[in-house]
């Protein structure tokens, strides 16, 4: 069973998604060992809890700077005998220590299609917001691994979500989590931890 830890800061609806397909049985050869969150009052801790997964917080506030930060997070990673790193809507960006010490088992969701609305600076509702503006008819949802540029990473999956007239930002927001995020999230979870995901350059291929 690969070593699974979910990296939040918010609601946690995508880490609700992983407990409930893994509850399900259909996230394969996984064990969800924790959950870290860097906001203390994250409902997420609150889902981990009621699930009965150990949910630590490593408070950003806590953390003079960016290096201190980042040595904490690994200490717990490294206490935890993490195998495979999911950042969950997780606002902090991952630092190259983490990034080197775990190559290619860091993985995040991104709300729309990579390399669309992607980058510094694009999360939370500024993706919704983006995606509206520039008047796309699709957006959606990209599953990527994690390297030093941000959104940049190997891309696992993707699904499409059709924008409509009538949307906002929030209503983009939800459906791109309802239609694309929350499905394939956890099927790219299954797919690394089935060993059945070959980084080949840029691409990703998804093995029989
Ligand atoms: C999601 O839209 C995710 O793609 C983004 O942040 C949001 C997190 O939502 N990175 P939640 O905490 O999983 O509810």
């Amino acid at each position: 069973m690969v070593k699974t830890v979910v990296l939040v800061s918010g609601g946690g609806t995508n880490l609700q998604a992983i407990i409930d397909a893994d509850r399900r049985g259909e996230i394969k050869n996984c064990a969800l060992t924790a959950v870290i969150s860097s906001n203390p009052s994250a409902y997420a801790l609150e889902r981990a809890k009621n699930s009965g997964i150990p949910a630590y917080i490593i408070n950003t506030a806590d953390h003079s700077d960016r290096t201190d930060y980042a040595n904490a997070l690994f200490n717990k990673l490294q206490d935890l005998q993490t195998e495979l790193i999911v950042c969950a809507g997780f606002l902090r960006i991952i630092d190259p220590l983490i990034i080197q010490a775990y190559k290619d088992r860091i993985i995040n969701i991104h709300p729309a299609l990579i390399p669309a609305f992607s980058g510094s600076g694009y999360y939370g509702l500024r993706v919704h917001e983006a995606a509206l503006s520039h008047g796309v008819k699709i957006t959606g949802a990209t599953v990527h691994f994690v390297t030093e540029v941000t959104d940049d990473g190997p891309i696992i999956l993707q699904k499409a979500v059709p924008v409509l007239e009538s949307d906002t930002a929030e209503s983009l927001q939800r459906r791109v989590m309802e239609e694309a995020e929350w499905e394939i999230l956890p099927k790219a979870i299954s797919l690394f931890c089935e060993g059945r995901l070959k980084i080949d350059g840029r691409k990703v291929r998804v093995m029989e």
